[in-house]
Formats: C-alpha cells, structure tokens, sequence
C-alpha cells in the first residue's frame, strides 16, 4: 500500500467511526503528521495544509421498503418480532441476531451500533475486543455488564463489519425506539457516531456530540425523555488511544449522574 493509499484508508476508517468532523485547527492525528513530516515547511494547520482534501461524496438517503409496525408489549414480544423481522436485509447474511445483553431493569442503557463477527457467531452485542474494552470501561467506573443493559442499533452484522446503509438504520429504527422504550431507562448512552445521529436525528459529528448531556425525545408518541449522553465507540477508542482520555471524562459523567439518581 502507498502511503497515499494508507491516508485515504485511515481516513476513511476515521469517517466511518464518526469522526467525521475538524474540530481543532491543528490535527493531533498520525496520518497528517506523517504527511507533513515529508514536506518540512507544510504547517499543521488543515486549512493551509497541502494535503489534498478527500473528495466527499453525501450518501443518498434511502427509505426503508417496509417500515415495522411495532406494537410489541414486552420485552420477550419485542425479541420475538426482531427475530421474525424481514424488513432489514442484513438478517439474511448474519448468523445470529443480536438483540441485547444485561439487566433490563437497570437504570443504565447503552447502545452501540451493529454486531461485529464475534457478536454475530456467539448473538450477543459487545463480547469481541471493543467488548473487552467497553467491560474495563465499565468497571473502572464501578459497574458490571450485569449492572447496564446494552443493545445496538442494527441486530445483524453488516457483512465485513462495514457501516451499516441508511436504509438498513432506517428499517430498524422502530424496533430499537421501541426497545428504548420499553426498557425506560434513566440514562441512555449512545456509543458512536451512528447511535448519536440515528437517535438524536442529528449530522453532527461524535467529536462535537460527545460528552455533552442532551435528551433522547422518541419519534413517535412514546412518552417522557431521556436524559442522553453521546460519547466514542469502543472500537474507535482501541484504533485512537488518544481519545480515551476524554472518553474516561464521560464515563465519569455517568457516574457522577448515576449516584445523583440512586441518592
Ligand atoms: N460494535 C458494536 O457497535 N456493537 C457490538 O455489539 C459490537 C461491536
């Protein structure tokens, strides 16, 4: 692989985890400094940097074919309905669907965004490296994966673990609001870029999302909000170890929030 190529395959990874955003004038990141460390006099700065910019291409926004009617009254009918679900198309690729994992009566709930291998063959959500790391996260704020509960926003793994289409977000999004809802959970924490925009509806990047408090509104006519907290995926914190520092941040946030709650 040239180095070009490399860029072009760090950057593309960086924009499928989320970081899709300049947030900072001088990037901290090894692909520009190596670039730069070619051309002496080039300055860090990504506005006068001679690093060409990559070409963005805006997906197309594609509407699912048949949207669910979920009506499901408990958890167990939910998980039934999931199973059953026709309506994404990554079911007929995966192994096993992934629904969730944890108490269902905590008053913590994560989501993530789609199985990876490891998930798809054992269907349960986060039991692969970025687990590993999410369950010492975890820990280190005194919790316990049997203390949270945890599910994603798609149920099957995109084959090869690529992003997940807008279609196949858009199919399954009934199904994980009214996941949400049934769970009821007092705080939500939204692992990613693609668990922040789907459920805030938002194109803002992780970078700038991350860490800030915000509530989770349902679309339809769910009652009551959800005080949210959007922070990094685990997989992206084991490719930036930089990042978890600010990482670590937010889980104290949650926390310094959870022990507000159970006071
Ligand atoms: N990444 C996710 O977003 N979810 C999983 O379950 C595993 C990895």
């Amino acid at each position: 692989m040239t180095e070009t190529q490399q860029i072009l395959a760090d950057l593309e990874w960086q924009v499928s985890m989320g970081a899709d955003e300049v947030v900072e004038e001088t990037p901290s990141l090894p692909l520009w400094k190596r670039a730069a460390d070619k051309k002496p006099n080039t300055s860090l700065s990504l506005k006068e940097s001679s690093v060409n910019p990559i070409p963005f291409s805006p997906k197309k926004v594609e509407r699912p074919q048949n949207p669910p009617l979920v009506q499901a009254r408990s958890l167990e009918e939910l998980k039934r309905q999931v199973v059953n679900f026709e309506g994404c198309p990554l079911r007929t690729t995966a192994i096993n669907t992934v629904f969730a994992d944890g108490d269902p009566t905590s008053p913590v709930m994560f989501v993530g965004e789609a199985p990876g291998e490891e998930e798809d063959r054992q269907g349960k959500p986060f039991v692969g490296a970025s687990g590993q790391l999410f369950n010492h996260m975890l820990e280190a704020v005194g919790l316990t994966r049997d203390k949270i509960y945890i599910s994603n926003i798609l149920f099957w793994r995109p084959p090869g673990n690529r992003t997940p289409t807008d279609a196949e977000i858009a199919s399954c999004l009934p199904l994980v609001e009214r996941h949400i809802a049934l769970i009821n959970p007092k705080i939500l924490i939204l692992l990613g870029g693609v668990a922040a925009k789907t459920l805030l509806r938002t194109k803002t990047g992780i970078m700038r999302l991350r860490g800030k408090w915000t509530t989770y509104a349902p679309s339809s006519e769910e009652d009551g909000q959800i005080l949210c907290l959007p922070t990094y995926h685990p997989a992206y914190l084991l490719r930036q170890g930089n990042a978890k520092r600010q990482a670590w941040n937010d889980f104290l946030l949650l926390k310094n929030q959870l022990e507000e709650i159970t006071r």
